[in-house]
């Protein structure tokens, strides 16, 4: 696991996008990306979107997700409808090679059927060239949330896990790819920006390894790389 350090959310956004654009140029075959909700995400796209379609072989860029709320595409919640706001609509991607995850209706459902859908189209586990993560000030990573069922699964690569969270405002549901999906990742890429960040950051990157209380630790593979900015790190040695 690496740490780099940055001055602020822009910069970390910049070199997210430098980043993606080395792995993506790599080679000319299709590139699947599971993508982080919440909000570090959004200045990164809109850079993207700053930068032009032509700027990246959007053509065979695939996005997932690597999770969603139970909530619609078009509510304030969900992550798909955030990227759909700040990257999706703008760059006018094909739909095509968007794969939301339709957590609106049934969840355990939805689950399922994301499941199947990665196995069809990324193999068992399903391998994406890239996932982009974040973390919680409670250390959980997508929505592996600590102590939470969805961490022992080992089985498939997508459930519904039931969180009852402060970060959630209480008991909800969401859709999360599992350990075996991310951790199969060929490049994993965390992106934390602020100070309230910091302390989460340094018990994750140097505290003692205990991936049920704090989930973000149970990520791991040959590739894995924390964009930080300077607040963020601020508590690293
Ligand atoms: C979600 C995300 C989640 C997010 C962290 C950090 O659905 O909320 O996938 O794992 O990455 O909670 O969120 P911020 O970027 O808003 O701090």
């Amino acid at each position: 696991m690496q740490v780099k350090t940055f001055a602020d959310l822009d910069a970390v956004s910049r070199a997210a996008i430098d980043d993606l654009a080395a792995l993506v140029g790599a080679s000319s075959a299709p590139f699947h990306i599971a993508l982080s909700g919440g909000t570090t995400p959004k200045r990164m796209f809109d850079l993207l979107v700053e930068r032009g379609k032509q700027a990246l072989p959007w053509d065979r860029i695939h996005l997932w997700w690597g999770d969603e709320r139970c909530v619609p595409p078009e509510h304030p919640d969900s992550n798909y409808g955030m990227t759909k706001q700040h990257l999706i609509d703008p760059l006018e991607l094909d739909v095509a090679n968007i794969h939301r995850i339709i957590a609106e209706d049934d969840p355990n459902g939805a689950a399922r059927a994301y499941n199947d859908k990665l196995v069809a189209a990324l193999g068992s586990p399903p391998t994406f060239d890239l996932v982009w993560l974040g973390m919680g000030p409670d250390g959980h990573t997508a929505s592996l949330f600590p102590k939470t069922a969805a961490l022992a699964e080992r089985a498939v690569f997508c459930v519904a896990n039931q969180v009852d969270s402060p970060v959630t405002h209480g008991a909800t549901t969401r859709i999360t790819l599992t350990y075996p999906a991310l951790n199969a990742a060929k490049h994993v890429r965390f992106l934390a920006a602020g100070a309230d960040k910091a302390g989460m950051l340094a018990t994750i990157v140097t505290g003692v390894r205990d991936p049920d209380t704090y989930p973000a630790q149970g990520i791991e593979g040959e590739d894995v790389v924390w964009l930080v900015d300077t607040a963020a790190a601020s508590r690293l040695a």
